[in-house]
C-alpha cells in the first residue's frame, strides 16, 4: 500500500511512524512533513490546505489511503475533495468536522442530546455579549467559535476583563473571521483529561486517556502553547469516569452526529474536565491531539492502517483496539522564548540515539534542512521526547534522561510534565 500524510508536526510524525509499522505499508508519502518525518516517508513540497494539488498528487501516485491529521484541511473539506475524486481518505467530512470548527456548533449539539458540558450563551454581535456580561457569574470563559490555533479562549477573572476579551474576539477579530460569533461559558474546575476515539460512523472505540500540559512554564504558568508535554494514561480517568463517559458522552456524540445528518469517521478527540459533578465535555478535536498522539500511538498494539480502513468502511466493530499495559510521556523541546518570539535555525544534535529503539522516541515538530543538509531547528515546538515505561513514574523518568541526549542552542523545556502523577 502507499500511503499519504497531511500535515507537518510532531504529530504527523508520530502517526508517520505508526503506519511505518504496518506490514501492509510499502511506501509513505508526507505533505509538507518535516526534517524527521524525512526519514519514514518521502516529503512532498505541498501544504495542507491546497485541496486540488494534495488530491493530484495522491491520483498520480496511485495512493490507496490519505490521513488527514491536522485540523484547517479538515475543516476546510479536504476529505470532501479527495471523495469526490473517488479516493480513499480517512478523517472526517466538512459537514462533520464542523464538531471542532465551530464551538457554537458544539455546544448546540451538546445542549440538544443532553451531553454534559459547561453552561453557554452564544452572541453574533459584542453589544449582547457586552450586556450579557453585566450579570454573569465570575470568572467566565469566552471562545471565539472557529478554529484560531487553539488560543481563541479567554479565561476572564474580572468584568473588565471580560469586556476586553469581547472587544478583542469580536470587534478588534484578534483571531480574524473564528470571532464572528462567540460561546461565553461558564467556568469549570476540574482535571483535565484528553480521550482520543477512532469513529466508523456508527461505532466508538476509546483509545487510552492522556493528559496534555498547555502553559509555558513549571506549575502551569506563563502563557498558553500549543502543549509542551503529555502522559499516558491519565491515574484520574477512572473505571467510574470511563463508565460514565461511555454512558453519556461517547456513543452519545457519534449518534447525535448520525442524527444530525453528519455522519462521523475518524478521531474524535473529547476534552473532558472532571467536576465535582462528574465529566464534562470542555471541547471536541476532529483529529489527534498534538502531543497527545505522541503518548498514545506508541501504546497502541493494533496496525493503524487497519483501524484507519475499518473506520472507512463502517466495520470499527470487528476491531479489537489493544494498547500495551505500560505508560508513556512526551517531554516537548521548545525554542527558549516560545510562544511569543524565538530564534529557529540552530543545528540540533544527539538522534542517532534513538534509532532503532521501540521505547524512546524522537518525533519532530518544527525540524528543517539547512544548506549543508544539517537538521535546524525550525519552530517554537521543536521535538517531542517521547519514552515508554512499567509505569508512569518509570517513563517520565526515561523521558527527562533521553531530552539529554539531544542538543541545540536555546533548548527550553518543562521540568513538571507529568509531575501529576506524582501527587496522584
Ligand atoms: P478549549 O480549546 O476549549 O479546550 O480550551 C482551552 C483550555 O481552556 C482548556 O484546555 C481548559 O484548560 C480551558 N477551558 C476551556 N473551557 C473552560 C471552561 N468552561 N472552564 C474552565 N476552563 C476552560
Ligand atoms: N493538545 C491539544 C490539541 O491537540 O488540541
Amino acid at each position: 500500500m502507499k500511503v499519504l500524510i497531511v500535515g507537518s508536526g510532531g504529530r504527523e510524525h508520530a502517526i508517520a511512524m505508526a503506519v511505518a509499522k504496518s506490514p501492509k505499508v510499502d511506501k509513505i508519502y508526507c505533505a509538507p512533513g518535516n526534517a524527521g518525518i524525512a526519514a519514514q516517508a518521502e516529503c512532498v513540497p505541498i501544504t495542507a490546505m491546497e485541496f486540488d494539488k494534495l488530491a493530484d498528487f495522491a491520483q498520480e501516485k496511485a495512493i490507496d489511503l490519505t490521513i488527514i491529521g491536522m485540523d484547517d484541511p479538515l475543516v476546510g473539506g479536504i476529505v470532501d475533495v479527495f471523495e469526490a475524486r473517488g479516493l480513499r481518505v480517512f478523517g472526517p467530512r466538512k459537514n462533520a468536522a464542523i464538531l471542532e470548527g465551530s464551538k457554537a456548533f458544539s455546544k448546540e449539539l451538546m445542549k440538544k442530546y443532553n451531553i454534559p458540558t459547561a453552561g453557554y450563551e452564544t452572541f453574533d454581535d459584542a453589544d449582547a455579549a457586552l450586556a450579557y456580561l453585566e450579570t454573569a457569574k465570575l470568572p467566565i470563559v469566552l471562545k471565539a467559535d472557529g478554529l484560531a490555533l487553539g488560543k481563541g479562549v479567554l479565561i476572564c477573572n474580572t468584568l473588565e476583563e471580560a469586556k476586553e476579551g469581547v472587544k478583542e474576539i469580536m470587534q478588534d477579530k484578534k483571531f480574524g473571521t473564528a470571532g464572528n460569533r462567540m460561546v461565553v461559558e461558564e467556568f469549570m474546575t476540574g482535571r483535565e483529561v484528553s480521550v482520543l476515539s477512532y469513529v466508523d460512523g456508527k461505532t466508538i472505540k476509546i483509545m487510552s486517556s492522556a493528559q496534555d500540559h498547555k502553559r509555558a512554564q513549571d506549575g502551569d504558568q506563563g502563557l498558553n502553547t500549543g502543549g509542551m508535554g503529555t502522559f499516558s494514561p491519565s491515574p484520574f480517568y477512572t473505571k467510574e469516569v470511563d463508565e460514565f463517559c461511555k454512558k453519556y458522552i461517547y456513543q452519545a456524540t457519534v449518534d447525535a452526529m448520525a442524527a444530525e445528518g453528519r455522519e462521523f469517521k475518524g478521531i474524535i478527540f473529547f476534552g473532558l474536565m472532571l467536576t465535582e459533578d462528574g465529566p464534562k465535555v470542555l471541547e471536541y478535536n476532529a483529529r489527534f491531539g498534538d502531543p497527545e498522539a505522541q503518548v498514545v500511538l506508541p501504546r497502541m498494539k493494533n496496525d493503524i492502517v487497519e483501524v484507519m480502513e475499518a473506520c472507512i468502511d463502517g466495520r470499527l466493530d470487528t476491531i479489537d483496539l489493544q494498547f500495551e499495559d505500560n505508560a508513556a510521556v512526551c517531554v516537548v523541546l521548545a525554542s527558549d522564548g516560545y510562544p511569543v518570539s524565538y530564534k529557529k535555525g540552530y543545528p540540533i544534535t544527539g538522534f542517532e540515539k534513538f534509532e532503532g529503539r521501540d521505547d524512546r522516541f524522537c518525533y519532530h515538530a518544527g525540524t528543517a534542512f539547512n544548506d549543508k543538509g544539517e537538521i535546524v531547528t525550525n519552530g517554537g515546538r521543536v521535538l517531542g521526547i517521547t519514552a515508554t515505561g512499567a509505569d508512569l513514574k518509570e517513563a517520565r523518568a526515561n523521558a527527562y534522561a533521553a531530552t539529554e541526549w539531544i542538543s541545540f542552542e536555546n533548548k527550553y523545556m518543562r521540568h513538571d510534565i507529568g509531575k501529576a502523577i506524582d501527587e496522584a
